[in-house]
């Protein structure tokens, strides 16, 4: 017998007071939770994580040069170092950072120049540069070395990390030189992190990128050395995205409260037209006839939360243009139809186009859809075919992870795909891609690879996809009438020597080449017919989504 194991004998639990619970209460900084959390900034898991420090600094350099107004070139080197270590060396041509806010821009958390804007880039939230720099120090103890050129001739470079308790940049090895660099290159090394070919990885996704950003030139070196260049197939630099002000309907109470206590404005009358779209003066006008308790004339600073709620419920109540879309910005069609036509090299591709719409009352956006069929189109499955894939965007920056929780995703699944001819979406040579372009996009998470399930947010996608399944059914359909036209005639034409010169014979009048002749113009009216239903059908299936939108 033996080795059991004996129960100890535990003290009953006593009651412990509040005074001493709060001994433990302590303040922490947002370094620290993303420091705890770092799943929540994409780096959970080897391959992914890669991904994620290489798109954090790709979108930042495209957002930069998007908003200098520069042809962008990127170059991503990855190096396989001792102990399981990656070194990844980031290089751009964009308009670099002022040595005096590099500190707070790559060494410090929730700062940068895109929160605050309300305008279409790939950044918005301000942690993604910062976060690199911590992952870089808590699974290497390094900093990470920055070089920095305003093209003025002088090039800045330093070492930084993160001071984690107090959200600030640590800077050390700084010096200025002279030199012609123009651009911002960061030199980082990370552990936990590894480099693969899958669909996961940095490649596809530096793919992926180019395929969205047809003005970029992206060069990547892999750690064998090899070198891939994804060629700039346009030279037009897409048009610098404008700011716009927030539209009415899009603001909650809060949001109204706080810019009203910062505004430079010194009526609240003039504050609403200053700030918002579409706010008239007669607007406001109407708004105080609404809410007689709120003196409009007073300064913002005095406006307090009730007020702010009673504007903000009376709002909804008015009817409002909608907000203002040409802030947008999507690839368009010609170059989504170029970049898949060049990618996967399809048997067919369609790509549509539709009009902003508004989410959330007041906040514009777009959906640009595509699909292609056929040729490298689709996932290779396990089992040597190809099966739908989706590859989806926003704001042209390819979201790789998290499809489960996303609203393209969810898009895609709610078609009825038999109804375009597609008896499985899992099991068909299909890529159906789509880009989601806003002023802001809501992500599901602070890592941004999932759009949110909004209502309006996922029926738009699934419209916008449903279009192009359309011109993709009208092409299969045509397909299959082809192949089946095709074997029935050889069948028939294959009798149809012999039959004329029987009947040739059983008439004893006739050329048998003219009988053949008559023969074959027969067989060809009846296909061209059969031709005529199939585009009948498909008129069917154009009518059943119509009933389905007015409802
Ligand atoms: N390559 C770059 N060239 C010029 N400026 C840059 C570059 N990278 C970053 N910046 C500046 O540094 C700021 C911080 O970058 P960071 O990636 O941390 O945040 P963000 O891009 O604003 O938002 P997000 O967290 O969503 O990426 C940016 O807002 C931008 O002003
Ligand atoms: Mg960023």
């Amino acid at each position: 017998m033996g080795g059991e194991m004996m129960e100890e004998e535990k003290e009953p639990e006593k009651e412990v007071n509040g005074s001493e619970i709060f001994k433990e209460f302590k303040e922490y900084s947002v370094v620290e939770f993303f420091k705890k959390n770092r799943q929540m900034l994409g780096f959970a898991g080897k391959v992914r994580s890669l991904t994620t420090i290489v798109h954090e600094y790709c979108t930042n350099a495209l957002d930069a040069t998007e908003e200098a107004h520069i042809l962008p070139e990127i170059m991503v080197k990855v190096e396989e170092l001792p102990d399981e270590h990656v070194k990844v060396t980031i290089q751009d041509n964009g308009p670099g950072i002022p040595p005096s806010h590099l500190g707070k821009a790559m060494g410090m958390m929730l700062a940068g120049t895109k929160f605050h804007r309300y305008m279409q880039q790939r950044g918005q939230q301000g942690i993604g540069g910062a976060g690199c720099t911590l992952f870089s120090q808590i699974t290497t103890g390094k900093p990470t070395r920055m070089r920095s050129g305003l093209g003025d001739g002088k090039v800045y470079e330093c070492d930084m990390k993160i001071d984690v308790k107090n959200n600030q940049p640590v800077i050390t090895n700084q010096i200025e030189f002279m030199g012609n660099f123009r651009g911002l290159r960061v030199e980082a090394e990370f552990a936990e992190v590894k480099y693969d070919k899958s669909e996961h990885g940095v490649y596809e996704y530096l793919k992926r990128t180019a395929m969205a950003n047809p003005h970029a030139q992206i060069t990547l070196i892999e750690p064998t050395g090899e070198k891939h260049v994804f060629q700039r197939v346009s030279d037009r630099i897409p048009e610098k995205p404008a700011e716009i002000q927030p539209h009415p309907l899009g603001i909650t109470t809060g949001d109204l409260v706080d810019m009203a206590h910062r505004t430079d404005s010194r009526k609240l009358s003039s504050f609403l037209t200053n700030t918002f779209s579409r706010m008239s003066s007669a607007k406001v006008e109407e708004l105080a006839k609404l809410v007689p308790t709120v003196n409009f004339e007073k300064h913002p600073r005095d406006l307090k939360w009730p007020e702010a709620e009673a504007v903000v419920n009376s709002v909804k109540t008015l009817k409002w243009i909608a907000p203002p879309t040409d802030a947008l910005r999507p690839i368009g069609s010609d170059q989504i139809d170029k970049a898949l036509k060049n990618i996967l090299a399809p048997e067919f591709v369609s790509v549509s186009e539709r009009r902003p719409k508004v989410f959330r009352g007041g906040i514009p956006f777009m959906v640009e859809a595509a699909i292609a069929y056929g040729g490298n189109s689709g996932r290779a499955r396990s089992d040597e075919g190809r099966g739908g894939d989706i590859i989806r965007y926003a704001n042209r920056v390819p979201l790789m992870f998290d499809g489960g929780s996303c609203a393209i995703t969810e898009a895609v699944k709610n078609i009825d795909w038999k109804r375009y001819d597609v008896r499985d979406f899992d099991k068909e040579p299909v890529t159906v891609f789509a880009n989601f372009v806003s002023v802001h996009v809501p992500y599901t998470g602070t890592g941004k690879q999932a759009i949110t399930m909004e209502e309006e947010i996922v029926g738009e996608i699934r419209y916008a996809i449903m279009e192009v399944a359309r011109d993709m059914q009208v092409y299969l359909r045509g397909k299959v009438r082809e192949m089946d036209k095709e074997t029935k005639k050889k069948i028939i034409m294959r009798y149809v020597k012999e039959l004329s010169a029987d009947l040739a014979d059983l008439a004893g009048t006739g050329a048998p080449a003219d009988i053949e002749k008559k023969l074959v113009n027969m067989i060809e009216t009846k296909y061209e017919k059969i031709e005529g239903e199939a585009e009948e059908a498909v008129e069917e299936v154009k009518e059943v989504e119509e009933n389905e939108k007015e409802e």
